[in-house]
């Protein structure tokens, strides 16, 4: 209301200023700029498509389901619905049917030229849309005046040693913030299901803008004495990110607008896509569902994948040197399979190619750190992983995924903490997730409840009929 009074005004009145005084910024922005107003508009017509959809087609087989599939993760199954992105497995990552370059070309930058920056993707996300330039700075504004992170949560991440892992810090801090969401509020006034994908944009709307802040507190806490970094009024989401981390140079900015765009979504069947969507899909508020998401991603077969790559090359260094050849690297990738382990950064549950994400920091590196040793060492490792990996027969994909080249970049711009890079990944998930989980709600998805069935069934469906006497 004040907001409104003061742009009838035409007062130089500063966002910050209305923000401190509890007001809506975001209300100042025009019926094209506000994303919830655009939301809202679209989603009655979506309703109706998924209506139509089931009605014409709900009967029909989308296919087989084999014993292996069953027992095996359950690759190859369609069985969610997940509208914001498709992966295809020889081409990658579509976000809303365009792909990383694309996204290069069209999505609004920081700088002229420059990389997208990550809220014109979540515009995109939610709307299917190519926001323009003012939306985007619309989707900047919405997240900064929503971006405070209440003193209570860095108490709570202090309660934690300092050596705690940074993902559980953040599923903690996530945690930590659970107290404010309007949509568990809302669902304990009772209100109406169909309103629910209303607070639900509350809640992933500030929650996405309070992920960089609160990133930002645990790396500082873990890495930096504690000493926190106010957020700099004048800069974007992901460009914050990186300064309130405590890195200004523009290239580490223009990396991080980068990477939060890339690592955002990857369709629906990835463990914390899933997860997030599964929880979600039991009304648990998004803090909840993100959470849950998140302790998912710090698997390493998962996020924590780009944790390992880079100990994983720490390791190679320390015992072959900074610039090993190509034939020790060899020996030192058939080493680390005959111990059992995996290569960390390679192979991929359904990508049959080399990741588009992959392929986007490595023209990234090219152009900002072209002779950067571990660059080197990472282009190297291309040409020999997949050979080696290709010979043992069983491995679906040799090629590189977006972990084996994250952490390099990172690297260069100075932030060497391994173990913090998860957490990097996991606040750029929340687009996509977070996304999902409004329309997700906005549909009426139901509660996911797919069949399990024992051994002993399975044995017993496909047993041999006994002989006939
Ligand atoms: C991503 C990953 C979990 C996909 O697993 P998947 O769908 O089961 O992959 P595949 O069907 O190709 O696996 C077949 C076999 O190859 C192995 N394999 C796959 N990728 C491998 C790798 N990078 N290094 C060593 N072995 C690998 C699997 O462990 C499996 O072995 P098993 O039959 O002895 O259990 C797997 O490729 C992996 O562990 N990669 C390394 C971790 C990583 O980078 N994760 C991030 C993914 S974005």
């Amino acid at each position: 209301m004040l907001a409104q009074a003061v742009a009838k005004l035409g007062l130089g009145v500063s966002a910050q200023a209305l923000s401190a005084l509890g007001c809506s910024v975001r209300r100042l922005s025009t019926a094209e700029t506000d994303l919830k107003t655009v939301l809202s508009e679209m989603i009655p017509a979506e309703q109706e498509r998924l209506k139509k959809l089931k009605k014409a087609h709900g009967a029909k087989s989308l296919g087989e389901v084999t014993v292996d599939m069953a027992i095996g993760g359950m690759r190859g199954i369609p069985g969610m619905l997940w509208e914001t992105s498709l992966l295809d497995p020889e081409e990658g990552i579509r976000f809303r049917g365009h792909s990383i370059p694309e996204l290069q070309a069209k999505l609004p930058t920081a700088v002229e030229g420059g990389e997208p920056i990550p809220e014109g993707l979540l515009w995109l996300l939610l709307t299917g849309k190519v926001p323009t330039k003012e939306q985007a700075a619309a989707v900047t504004e919405e997240l900064r005046e929503r971006s405070h992170v209440p003193p209570h949560v860095l108490k709570v991440l202090n309660a934690l040693p300092e050596d705690a892992h940074p993902m559980s810090q953040l599923s903690v801090g996530v945690m930590a913030l659970q107290s404010g969401s309007h949509f568990a509020a809302a669902y304990n006034r009772g209100t109406h299901k169909t309103k629910y994908w209303e607070t639900v944009y509350e809640d992933s709307m500030d929650l996405v803008a309070k992920l960089p802040r609160l990133a930002a507190m645990i790396y500082r806490r873990t890495y930096k004495g504690g000493e926190q970094i106010q957020p700099s009024h004048s800069l974007d989401w992901a460009g914050n990110l990186a300064h309130m981390m405590g890195y200004e140079d523009p290239g580490c900015l223009e990396m991080m607008r980068m990477y939060q765009t890339i690592h955002s979504d990857h369709e629906g069947g990835n463990v914390s896509a899933h997860t997030t969507h599964l929880v979600g899909s039991a009304l648990s508020d998004p803090y909840l569902s993100y959470a849950a998401g998140m302790n998912g991603l710090a698997g390493p077969l998962h996020g924590l994948a780009n944790q390992e790559v880079l100990r994983w090359l720490k390791d190679l260094t320390a015992k072959l040197g900074p610039h090993p050849d190509k034939e020790a690297v060899r020996k030192y990738v058939q080493d680390t399979l005959a111990s059992g382990k995996v290569v960390p950064g390679y192979g991929h549950a359904v990508l049959r190619k080399t990741d588009p994400r992959y392929t986007c920091q490595r023209e990234f590196a090219q152009k900002y750190m072209p002779d950067y040793p571990l660059f080197k060492l990472v282009s190297d490792l291309y040409e020999v992983v997949p050979e080696v990996l290709g010979k043992t027969g069983k491995i679906k994909n040799p090629w590189p995924n977006v972990d084996a080249h994250s952490g390099v970049l990172l690297q260069y711009y100075g932030i060497t903490e391994e173990n913090f890079y998860t957490v990097l990944f996991g606040v750029s998930r929340a687009l996509g997730v977070l996304s999902q989980g409004i329309w997700s709600r906005a549909l009426g998805l139901p509660i996911e409840r797919p069949k399990s069935l024992t051994m002993d069934v399975l044995e017993k469906k496909f047993a041999a009929p006994p002989p006939s006497s």
